[in-house]
């Protein structure tokens, strides 16, 4: 089997340093002004020799594998996806690459994941942590292990994170139904304790107390599967058929309940005013559209590497906890005719 070629032959083969042919593979030739011609002849000989660069041989001698852990709940999940998009973007045009798992809320598959990526020596993580990992993260501290929490954090973990104003983004979106005439207006959220979803309860909950009479609420179990979500939903407007008004706190919520809605012949924007939590293109193409709060995800996925990045290369002293403002979108959903 012929010889695995190293970095230090193909520098060698091409006659320029071992920093040049690192540049070109860490997609830095452009910023360290390399000539497209030579970038050319080093990607050729690369793709003639099917050489693989031992990413655990540099992280031994650089201490650096310029890959980072991307841990989310769902990485199918909408939201999620196209956050984790823009994050591998602005990872990628640092000269990073983003290792992308799903956590599930799980306390054991995230202890996993982490285990894994400490193994392969990510430079850094990303994770929206499940309650329950605490000591996991207050080890990644004193290891010096740089990590992020971003769309929720945990109250017992002093460490840098970025979420939205999820107090905010229910407040806006009960009393934007409350002020459209929607005054039995309920909230579908889940029986998840985690910061950004207690959040949302307690925004609802202050725009009913500020603007309506009573709390209608709905919990969901995280772990149901999609159509016991549904029935769950469905189950519980039958309860309550004086609601006329819903503020879905999550988007996966929101689509569960505009099935829920559909089984039950309601008409939204005239019968029923839907808010969703966070904006995608299911509530701009569903007729009537839907209201939405939108997070800032490229505010998000930009901040969420700044502070990684200078964490890992030490220039962050003090914690960065950020909250970035939503947006209320209005939409059919919301107007009654
Ligand atoms: O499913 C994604 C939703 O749950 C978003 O609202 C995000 O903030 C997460 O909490």
């Amino acid at each position: 089997m012929a010889k695995k070629l190293s970095i230090k032959d193909i520098a060698k083969e091409l006659n320029v340093s071992i920093t040049t042919v690192s540049f070109v593979l860490n997609g830095r030739a452009k910023e360290k002004r390399i000539s497209e011609e030579l970038t050319q002849k080093v990607l050729d000989l690369v793709k003639q020799t099917d050489y693989k660069p031992n990413i655990f041989a540099r992280g031994l001698r650089t201490g650096k594998t310029k890959t980072i852990g991307l841990i989310v709940e769902n990485i199918a999940n909408h939201f999620f996806a196209t956050i984790a998009r823009l994050i591998e973007e602005y990872a990628y045009s640092k000269g990073y690459k983003i290792i992308y798992c799903s956590t599930d809320n799980d306390v054991q598959k995230t202890r996993e994941l982490i285990g894994m990526l400490k193994e392969r020596n990510v430079d850094g993580l990303i994770i929206t942590p499940s309650a329950g990992i605490e000591d996991l993260l207050t080890g990644m501290q004193e290891s010096n292990l740089p990590f992020v929490l971003f769309d929720r954090h945990l109250p017992g973990i002093k460490a840098d994170y970025v979420v939205v104003d999820s107090f905010k983004g229910a407040y806006l979106a009960t009393a934007h139904l409350l002020e459209k005439g929607y005054n039995k207006v309920a909230i579908i959220t889940t029986d998840s304790k985690q910061s950004q979803m207690a959040d949302r309860l307690n925004g609802y909950k202050s725009a009913v107390k500020e603007l309506g009479d009573k709390n209608l609420i709905g919990r969901i179990n995280f772990s149901s599967s999609p159509a016991e979500a549904v029935m769950a939903i469905k189950t519980f407007l039958e309860a309550h058929p004086e609601v006329n008004g819903i503020f879905f706190a999550t988007n996966y919520l929101a689509a569960y309940g505009l099935e829920a809605i559909t089984n039950l012949n309601f008409s939204i924007g005239d019968k029923i005013g839907i808010v969703a939590f966070d904006d995608e293109q299911l509530f701009r193409i569903y007729r009537p559209t839907i209201t939405a709060v939108s997070q800032p995800i490229d505010a998000m996925a930009k901040k969420v590497i700044e502070i990684l990045l200078s964490r890992m290369e030490n220039k962050t002293k003090t914690l960065d906890e950020i909250v970035l403002q939503p947006e209320l979108v209005e939409r059919m959903s919301t107007k009654r005719k």
